[in-house]
């Protein structure tokens, strides 16, 4: 089947790439040059943000599938620049619907638990979004031009993503790893519930759910566990053996340009009941986690 990925440069776009390589025929979307490991995909460097150039490589490409994982997803950046926000969340969105629509393709969208106010989480499909912030408006528009523009597709919603893999950009619990190795303190917000999603896992619920489902709607394919910051910095630190501090910091307390839902976190019972792919709890993951940072270390 011919499958596209957005966001292929990406945490989850990168590893639904990799997943996807000498399974399918893969087109590879992404700004400026790829950044993946060299394989059997083409690449296409198309702007989300432009308007138009999305939507014509996967028209070129003929794409029966897509998964949409680009996005601007810096999300103070976004709220720096709300403009380029709406261009690149909406109105990318907005071609990726476009074209799947005129090619008749399959088409899930990814997006985030901060659709949700973070008043009364981990959330399941059914509440209702209150999204704040220009970060969290865009991808929750997003969501509503997917459903009005591909009518069938379907809204994969997931939080917190980290990686391991060689190249995979530094998130926050890779910093754990790095900053715990160094001697360093690290600082982690004790009152933001999250569900941190494994980027390797994410993307294997999302493409089985683009690729063999026809399932409409939203559904949440994040980790398993919803638990706090410094929870999560804790058991990163007891996965790989390191000692040394972690301060607990209220969000309250620091000054951030977007609001953080506190309670966010993703329920993910719907998932787990529709896929094969389990959603994996949070030792499990980070199991994985720590096997792939070997794998860096010794490449
Ligand atoms: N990261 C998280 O913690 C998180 C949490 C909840 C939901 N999500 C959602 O999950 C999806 C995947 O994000 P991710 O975790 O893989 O984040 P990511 O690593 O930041 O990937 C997003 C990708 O989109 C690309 N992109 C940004 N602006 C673009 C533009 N104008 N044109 C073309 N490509 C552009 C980025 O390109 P560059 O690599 O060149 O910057 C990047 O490769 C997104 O829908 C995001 O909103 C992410």
């Amino acid at each position: 089947m011919r499958v596209a990925v957005t966001g292929a440069n990406g945490l989850l776009g990168g590893a639904a790439v990799a997943w996807l390589v000498g399974r399918h025929d893969v087109l590879a979307i992404g700004r400026g040059a790829s950044r993946l490991p060299p394989g059997a995909f083409r690449w296409a460097d198309a702007d989300l943000g432009d308007g138009r150039s999305v939507e014509v490589a996967l028209r070129d490409f003929r794409a029966e599938a897509v998964l949409h994982a680009g996005a601007m997803t810096d999300v103070d950046g976004c709220e720096r620049q709300p403009e380029a926000a709406w261009r690149v969340n909406v109105g990318g969105t907005e071609q990726v619907a476009r074209a799947c629509r005129a090619l008749r393709a399959r088409l899930v969208a990814v997006s985030t638990d901060y659709v949700f106010d973070g008043a009364a989480g981990p959330y399941g499909e059914d509440d209702l979004p209150n999204p704040r912030g220009a970060y969290a408006r865009s991808k929750r528009c997003g969501e509503e031009a997917a459903f009005l523009l591909a009518p069938g597709c379907a809204v994969a919603r997931v939080a917190v993503v980290y990686s391991g893999r060689p190249g995979a950009k530094t998130t926050f619990a890779t910093q754990v790893v790095e900053k715990l190795s160094r001697g360093e303190p690290v600082k982690a917000f004790s009152d933001q519930i999250v569900s941190p999603t494994l980027a390797e896992s994410g993307a294997a619920m999302t493409l089985e759910l683009l690729l063999e489902t026809d399932f409409h709607g939203v559904l949440h394919t994040a980790g398993a566990t919803a638990l706090d910051r410094v929870d999560f910095a804790r058991r990163v630190a007891a996965r790989f053996a390191l000692e040394g501090e972690i301060i607990p910091v209220h969000t309250a307390d620091v000054k951030l340009l977007a609001p953080r839902p506190l309670r966010a976190g993703l329920r993910v019972e719907r998932a787990a009941a529709l896929l094969r792919e389990q959603p994996l709890a949070i030792d499990a993951a980070l199991d994985r986690f720590h096997a792939q940072w070997l794998g860096r270390v010794s490449a």
